[in-house]
């Protein structure tokens, strides 16, 4: 059994939402693209959550199918059913998944009240465990951007919050020590708990297979409702190992999102990608670069003449209860504060190498956000960092 398209894409996440949507704006045929997904859902926008779905008209739709080999050599894809796809041109959009703390040594993270979040099955799991335990205690488990984000989230859902975490402070891949002390003492102040420097250890589970507390390396235990983890992922490189150049956990592209087999692109969370600015392969897990790259492979792959190498500008972004923080570039070098950390507007230059490499803003209005961006696209020189500091947020906005 099987089946033949021009094009394939392997995921139905953002970046094959993005990408479907730009073979369409460029016109494909009736019949020509496919997109497989292990979900049983067409593209949606992940960071919602929400079921805008992406997907235009006109395409081919394996829903609800993991895809369980590749073999790039022979330009097909093997199904969990049993159905060989083949193509001319594969996009590989399979994200990432979820690490589990069974890969840290610790059982029990399948007990029914323990939730993750990926995707939109996750997403309504975990509303639905949020739901049965009103007025209760959660545990979260990761101070990276889900614990933050759905910290924020059960508190405004009036769950009592008790964050753990290993480092010293919140957001550790990206903020400042100065930068996470501002928005612990905001989660604080809407009562959630820090417990840092320590992990989880073991799960205490009653009859019904749910767990009724935490326990941590540094001794303690926490009463638990329900317990959030977010301890970062891993992207979905397995069907290719072997077959693919691989870097910083991700298939190896060029600047036109092609991997070292030239039938073969990759975007999204999986792509390692050249970010041309700091001359180095990089990894994102971010949003706007997966819906980027994927438009600009399906340019590469449509009009490769036209199509030059992909010049991306990392931007993260994140909103919690009241706040909202944007950030351009790279958080290498030294960093330089400016503004008010006990008002509404501040951030923060990283400095490295003598140049500008890194903003971030919170609190920000459209125009300084695009300030930040456009100054840290142009790298200016810095040699005083002490008038940085002093010209703090107006440099960005006059540079
Ligand atoms: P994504 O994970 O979206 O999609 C991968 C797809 O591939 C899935 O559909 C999966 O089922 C499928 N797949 C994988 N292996 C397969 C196989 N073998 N066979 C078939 N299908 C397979 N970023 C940001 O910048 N700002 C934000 O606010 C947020 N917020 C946010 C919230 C939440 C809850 C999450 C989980 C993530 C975010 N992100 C974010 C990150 C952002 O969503 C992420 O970078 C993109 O979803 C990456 O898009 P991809 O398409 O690469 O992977
Ligand atoms: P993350 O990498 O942001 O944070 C992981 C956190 O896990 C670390 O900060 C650390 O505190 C913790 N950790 C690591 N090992 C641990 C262990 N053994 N025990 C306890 N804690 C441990 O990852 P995440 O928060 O899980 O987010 C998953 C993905 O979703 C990321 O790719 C992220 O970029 C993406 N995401 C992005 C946004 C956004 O951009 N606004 C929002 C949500 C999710």
């Amino acid at each position: 059994m099987g089946r033949a398209f021009v094009y394939v894409i392997l995921g139905g996440g953002v970046a094959a939402g993005y990408a479907a949507q730009e073979f369409v704006k460029r016109g494909v045929s009736h019949g020509e693209l496919c997109i497989i997904s292990e979900e049983p859902v067409a593209p949606y926008e992940r960071p919602a959550l929400s079921k805008g779905f992406l997907l235009p008209e006109g395409i081919e739709l394996i829903l609800g199918t993991r895809v369980k080999s590749a073999d790039v050599r022979r330009k097909t894809l093997l199904t969990v059913t049993g159905e060989t796809i083949s193509y001319k041109i594969l996009i590989v959009a399979t994200g990432a998944r979820a690490l589990k703390l069974e890969e840290f040594g610790v059982t029990g993270s399948d007990a029914e009240n323990v939730c993750y979040l990926r995707d939109l099955a996750d997403a309504t799991r975990l509303v639905s465990v949020m739901q049965s335990c009103k007025d209760g205690n959660a545990v979260v488990i990761g101070g990276g951007y889900i614990g933050m984000e759905c910290a924020a989230s059960l508190v405004i859902n009036k769950i009592n919050v008790t964050m753990v975490f290993p480092e010293a402070h919140c957001m550790g891949r990206l903020f400042s020590p100065k930068i996470a002390s501002y928005y612990e003492e905001f989660y604080k102040s809407k009562g959630v708990k820090f417990i840092k420097g320590t992990v989880l250890t073991s799960f205490d589970l009653n009859s019904d297979g749910k767990v009724t507390a935490v326990s941590l390396r540094d001794g303690s235990k926490l009463p638990a409702d329900m317990v959030v983890i977010g301890i970062g992922i891993r992207a979905n490189t397995s069907l290719f190992e072997g077959q693919l150049t691989l870097e910083k956990g991700g298939i190896k592209v060029n600047g036109k999102m092609q991997s070292s087999n030239t039938s073969v692109y990759a975007v999204g969370d999986v792509a390692a990608f050249p970010v041309k600015m700091f001359a180095e392969t990089r990894r994102l897990e971010h949003v706007d670069s997966a819906r980027k790259s994927a438009r600009h492979a399906v340019a590469a792959i449509m009009e490769p003449e036209k199509t030059g190498e992909f010049d991306y500008l990392p931007f993260f972004y994140s909103r919690v209860f009241t706040l909202s923080w944007q950030f351009y570039g790279d958080n290498a070098g030294e960093v330089i504060h400016f503004g008010d950390f006990s008002g509404k507007t501040f951030g923060a230059y990283w400095i490295n190498k003598g140049h500008l490499v890194g903003s971030f803003l919170e609190g920000g209005t459209k125009e300084q956000y695009e300030g930040i961006a456009k100054a840290t696209r142009l790298k200016p020189a810095i040699e005083d960092l002490g008038e940085l500091e002093r010209q703090g947020l107006g440099f960005a906005l006059t540079a």
